[in-house]
């Protein structure tokens, strides 16, 4: 039965689908896991998700090729990322291959909620693991539950792939040695005033800096950065408090090996900006969003791809990647994986 959705007209939000997958962990050991219909949970109010913030969470998504497959994106690094999260946090790590046989359960369960071709639309999987049993004493909790929904979502950005305005931001994301290379529920807590007062003060998005020295660029909220010199290369920050996105990583690929650009992964100063031509912002949920223009407490720094398209560049590498992703272009082995 199709499911009745307006595909063009979705923004990034919940649409609650019929079908999510459970395991829980409790005595040592996982659930077998399971699909439920009930998207209910039922937690101590001392659960250590809900004291302590014991949470980590993984974001990809599941596409319709143009042969009419039913595809996600590099799922395996999706669960390698939710392991080291889980580590770092101090949660147990899933058994091989739950993660994987959630995500295609979850995706079969709720074809119909796979957006068509062309759409622009696709479906986002969202898995995630907290600490459910009562802990007072700060200190990991003993049972967990591990789950993952799936919701229909269209672009992150109002507006498409309309460059955005993003400001340089006062407040820390993420400290050296703390947890921004992993995908801390808490991460995302500690932004939300740094969002909603940068949306107030009229910018799309936050440019976070090191904590440490305030001179580089780390990442937004929700996505990596990406940079086009004037000469045509491409810059991606690196440091350890990045979290270390799957799309970035997939578009320094593409860049090199099917646009034969030449790709730089290196810290990047915040005085480097007025040398870029082009700036993107990376991830799952952003895919490739442009920046058209950046304040710095005053001063603007005007892209020079401008406020009304994309960069040359940018827009090359956007169709690269979502030419891969809808199976319109070759993807690299290993990159699609097919949900029968
Ligand atoms: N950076 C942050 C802080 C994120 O939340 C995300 C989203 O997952 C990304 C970067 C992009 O990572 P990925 O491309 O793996 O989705
Ligand atoms: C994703 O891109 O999957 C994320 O988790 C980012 C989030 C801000 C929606």
């Amino acid at each position: 039965m199709a499911v009745n959705i307006d595909w063009s007209s979705l923004g990034f939000g919940y649409i609650k689908t019929p079908y999510r997958f459970v395991a829980r962990y409790k005595d040592g050991k996982w659930s077998e896991g399971e699909i439920v219909t009930d998207d209910k949970i039922v937690i101590s109010e001392c659960a250590g998700v809900l004291q302590y913030a014991q949470t980590a969470f993984e974001g990809l998504k599941a596409y319709t090729t143009a042969d009419g497959k039913t595809v996600t994106f590099r799922p395996d690094l999706n669960a390698e990322r939710m392991a080291q999260s889980a580590a770092r946090l101090e949660m147990p790590i899933l058994p091989d291959g739950m993660f994987m046989r959630a995500v295609e359960q979850v995706v079969a369960a709720n074809r119909e909620y796979v957006p068509p071709y062309g759409s622009g639309a696709t479906l986002y999987l969202r898995p995630y693991m907290f600490g459910s049993s009562p802990v007072i004493g700060v200190k990991p909790a003993e049972e967990y539950e591990f789950r993952l929904f799936a919701t229909p979502v269209g672009p992150y950005f109002k507006g498409g792939v309309k460059p955005i305005t993003i400001r340089v931001c006062d407040f820390d994301r993420a400290a050296p040695h703390g947890t921004g290379h992993i995908k801390a529920g808490l991460n995302y807590a500690m932004s939300l005033h740094a969002i909603v007062d940068a949306h107030r003060q009229g910018y799309d998005e936050n440019m976070y800096l090191d904590a440490a020295t305030r001179t580089y660029i780390e990442e937004t909220g929700g996505a990596n950065f990406l940079f086009v010199t004037k000469d045509g290369k491409v810059v991606t920050p690196k440091s350890d408090s990045i979290l270390p996105s799957i799309t970035r990583r997939s578009l320094c690929y593409v860049a090199e090996k099917y646009l034969g650009l030449t790709v730089e992964h290196r810290p990047v100063k915040l005085s480097e900006l007025d040398n870029f031509a082009e700036c993107g912002l990376c991830g799952t949920a952003a895919v490739i969003s442009p920046v058209g223009k950046i304040v710095d407490h005053g001063k603007e720094i005007c892209l020079p791809s401008g406020m009304d398209s994309m960069g040359e560049i940018t827009q090359k590498l956007y169709d690269a990647l979502t030419g891969i992703q809808m199976g319109s272009i070759k993807a690299p082995d290993g990159w699609l994986y097919e949900i029968k």
